[in-house]
């Protein structure tokens, strides 16, 4: 148990200072118009220009065998193929919502022990950087994008 103990402590350091710590030097295209003020197309070519890129390669770092083939869909799921692209997506395993629960699952779960510390560090920050918004402070419930941003949480009520 006592190698999980950092977790807790990390999913509430990624969420308030890690967006200072890109995860990789490669240049983000400057987006000219930034994420909230884009439209519908806009999101789309964006999502398409820089997001799968950028992820592709972060998520490639982490593991190259079983991310050679990520697309829209490992992140959207059910919402790349009705097109909809609505987040967050009810596939990707929900979260527990108190940290007692979620080192339960981490002490059960390799694999869980194994992406969280990848999430806190490198995927959430690159989601916050190219997205342009500000980290979720779990403390303080400000800020606009966290593991929700692409997570559900252990039972709360399926999105409308
Ligand atoms: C690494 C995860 C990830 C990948 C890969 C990804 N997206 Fe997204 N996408 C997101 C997140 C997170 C949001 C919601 C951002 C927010 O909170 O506003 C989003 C939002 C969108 C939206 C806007 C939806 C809306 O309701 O406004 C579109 C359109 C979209 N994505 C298309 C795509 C397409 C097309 C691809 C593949 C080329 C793609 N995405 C790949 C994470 C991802
Ligand atoms: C940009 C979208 C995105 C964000 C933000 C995000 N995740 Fe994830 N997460 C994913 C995707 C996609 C997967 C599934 C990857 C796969 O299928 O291989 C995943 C998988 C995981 C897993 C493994 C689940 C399992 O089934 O074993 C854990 C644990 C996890 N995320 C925790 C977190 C935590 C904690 C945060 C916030 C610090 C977070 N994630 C933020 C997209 C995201």
């Amino acid at each position: 148990m006592h190698r999980l103990s950092f977790v807790p402590a990390l999913l509430v350091v990624a969420a308030c200072g890690g967006s200072s710590h890109p995860a990789t030097p490669a240049p983000t295209p400057a987006a000219k118009v930034a994420w909230k003020d884009m439209d519908a197309d806009q999101r789309h070519a964006f999502m398409e220009d820089v997001v799968m890129p950028r992820s592709k390669e972060v998520f490639m770092a982490f593991d190259a065998e079983r991310y050679k083939d990520m697309d829209c869909k490992t992140c959207h799921g059910p919402g790349a193929d009705d097109k909809s692209f609505e987040m967050p997506n009810p596939e990707i395993a929900p979260l527990p919502t108190t940290k007692e629960a979620y080192m339960a699952w981490l002490a059960k779960d390799e694999g869980a022990a194994r992406m969280t510390p990848f999430m806190s560090e490198k995927v959430e920050p690159l989601m916050i950087e190219l997205l342009q918004l500000t980290p979720y402070d779990p403390e303080t419930k400000t800020g606009e994008f966290g593991c929700m941003g692409c997570h559900t949480l252990e039972g709360a009520p399926p999105a409308e």
